[in-house]
């Protein structure tokens, strides 16, 4: 069987972007693969090392929002990337197989540079070893585990491919150890915003989040962005360059054609369009509230899945590392 190894910093609550980007992929794999979930803790220390506190808090918010999309903890072990030390120990000894002008190439890593210039002025001065380093740390995820599939959004299909070159390397070296490990996306690698961004995101302020009540839900929905040129609520309209129109295809909407035709020729008002679109969006999010509803309530529930995840990590990528100790030479009192 595959291993699946993917997951998310612990930083904020995961929103509709989320969802339809990868969270919905994972739920669906998660049966025909060996499925492992990390709580990308120490990750989320490389941007937030003064802030630990922030960390730790959205480690519980993390595992709660896994198990309200339907991330089955029978079918998928939830794990805290801290307390499964063999990956420290691999980004190591992965450290010595890339250059760091290679990571200073990483399209990820260097739009994320610019991003900190934006917020904070020239970084130069101020980039850590840990945030340059991160991707590394990231192909040790999925190595630990030997992970051969990775669903995840469309933002990280560099450090993917960051991985892949690390541990053909790792294989050539010091002969096959680990598989070369494969990015999956969905349909809908990156969500756009309501307001028409291109991406959904917390640093944008245009989210939708799982979490959301109906009001908020409702409140945000009617901000969304439409067709400029529709003026009058019987105007003809674009509905392809219309944010509720879009958002409409991604939930699902089985009346979709009828919304759209409705639109073309100025039968649906955008009020009355967004109206639905908000009851859609609620109705779809019910089931995940619910389950969220149900773990809120069982705080220990959440913490044993935590630590059994964690655990059953912790063991599988033992098996591995001890093959890499073997294969690098370092397994001085093993027989
Ligand atoms: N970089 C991912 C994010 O920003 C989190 C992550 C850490 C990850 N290690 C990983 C994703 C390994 C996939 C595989 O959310």
């Amino acid at each position: 069987m595959k291993t699946i190894l993917t997951g998310d910093r612990p930083t904020g609550k995961l929103h509709l972007g989320h969802y339809f980007g990868s969270l919905e992929n994972r739920v669906k794999m998660q049966y025909d693969y060996d499925t492992y979930i990390l709580i990308a803790d120490v990750q989320a220390l490389t941007d937030n090392f003064n802030n630990p506190e922030k960390v730790r808090e959205n480690v519980r918010e993390l595992a709660l929002d896994y198990l309200s999309v339907g991330i089955d903890p029978k079918q998928s072990h939830i794990y805290i990337q801290s307390l499964v030390p063999q990956t420290a120990e691999l980004t190591v000894y992965f450290s010595n197989l890339v250059s760091v002008p290679r990571l200073f190439r990483n399209p990820t890593t260097k739009f994320e540079l610019t991003q900190k210039q934006e917020l904070f002025g020239n970084t130069g001065e101020s980039i850590t070893y840990g945030f340059l380093g991160y991707p590394v740390s990231q192909a040790a995820d999925i190595a630990t585990v030997n992970g051969n599939i990775v669903p995840v959004g469309e933002d990280q299909l560099p450090h993917i491919e960051q991985a892949r070159e690390i541990v053909r390397k790792f294989n050539n070296i010091y002969g096959d150890t680990f598989n070369e490990p494969e990015a999956v996306l969905s349909d809908n690698p990156r969500i756009k915003g309501l307001d028409g961004s291109e991406k959904m995101s917390k640093s944008l302020n245009n989210c939708i989040y799982l979490s959301d009540d109906d009001e908020t839900i409702t409140k945000k929905v009617m901000t969304a962005v439409t067709d400029p040129n529709k003026i009058r609520k019987d105007d003809p309209a674009n509905p392809e360059v219309c944010m509720v129109y879009y958002y409409h295809k991604l939930i699902k909407n089985p009346n979709i054609s009828t919304v759209c035709t409705e639109c073309r020729n100025g039968e649906r008002g955008c009020v009355f369009c967004k109206k639905e679109l908000a009851r859609n969006i609620i109705e779809f999010l019910k089931p995940i509230q619910e389950r969220r509803k149900y773990y809120e309530e069982r705080p220990e529930e959440i913490e044993r899945i935590l630590k059994e995840g964690t655990e059953a990590t912790r063991k599988k990528a033992e098996e591995i590392m001890k093959r890499v100790r073997e294969n690098m030479k370092l397994n001085y009192f093993d027989e």
